[in-house]
């Protein structure tokens, strides 16, 4: 990794649908180091979340996922993380070295974001209702990683990335 990606990483964690990509991405060209979306390198390798869920289950989905995180955080960069990441005790003790951001949203600002679909554990009734329970019940590990916390519900994602990218560069 370049000297700029090994001292200006961080990690971004949050709910389903919290802004982790869109932000992600915007904050890595703020900062000039590389973007990693480990849901997408889990893709590349494996194929569709949906079917590595329905033919392997999801704790196979989360040793993939660890694996992904593993190597992101060795290439260093702005690493964004698939919402239940922190779900899984291997993945939060590789956070423990980095700065982790944690994005918040509310249940109104989220209906429309998760409306495309392509996310196994909200397939159903209610995907609002389901995603609220699953943040409360992961809230304490979002905060047991986090460093600090942006809300992405209400202003434009590259307000909010200005904003990270200037924090990460008050920690360097
Ligand atoms: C998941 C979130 C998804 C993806 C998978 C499982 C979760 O990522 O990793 O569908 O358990 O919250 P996003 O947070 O990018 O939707």
């Amino acid at each position: 990794m370049t000297s700029e990606a090994e001292r200006l990483t961080l990690v971004l964690v949050g709910p389903m649908a919290a802004g982790k990509t869109s932000v992600g991405r915007r904050v890595a060209r703020k900062l000039g180091i590389p973007f990693i979306d480990t849901d997408k390198r889990v893709v590349a390798a494996h194929g569709p979340i949906p079917a590595i869920f329905a033919e392997f289950g999801e704790s196979h989905f989360r040793e993939l996922e660890r694996d992904a995180v593993a190597a992101a955080l060795s290439e260093g960069g702005v690493v964004s993380l698939g919402g239940g990441a922190v779900t899984d005790e291997g993945t939060r003790a590789l956070l423990r070295k980095h700065p982790v951001v944690f994005l918040t949203v509310t249940p109104e600002a989220v209906a429309d974001r998760i409306a495309g679909g392509g996310r196994p554990l909200l397939e159903g009734e209610d995907p609002v209702g389901r995603w609220t329970r699953i943040f409360e019940a992961r809230r304490g590990w979002y905060e047991d990683v986090a460093s600090t916390t942006f809300d992405t519900s209400r202003r434009p994602m590259h307000r909010i990335a200005e904003e990270i990218a200037a924090w990460r560069r008050e920690q360097a």
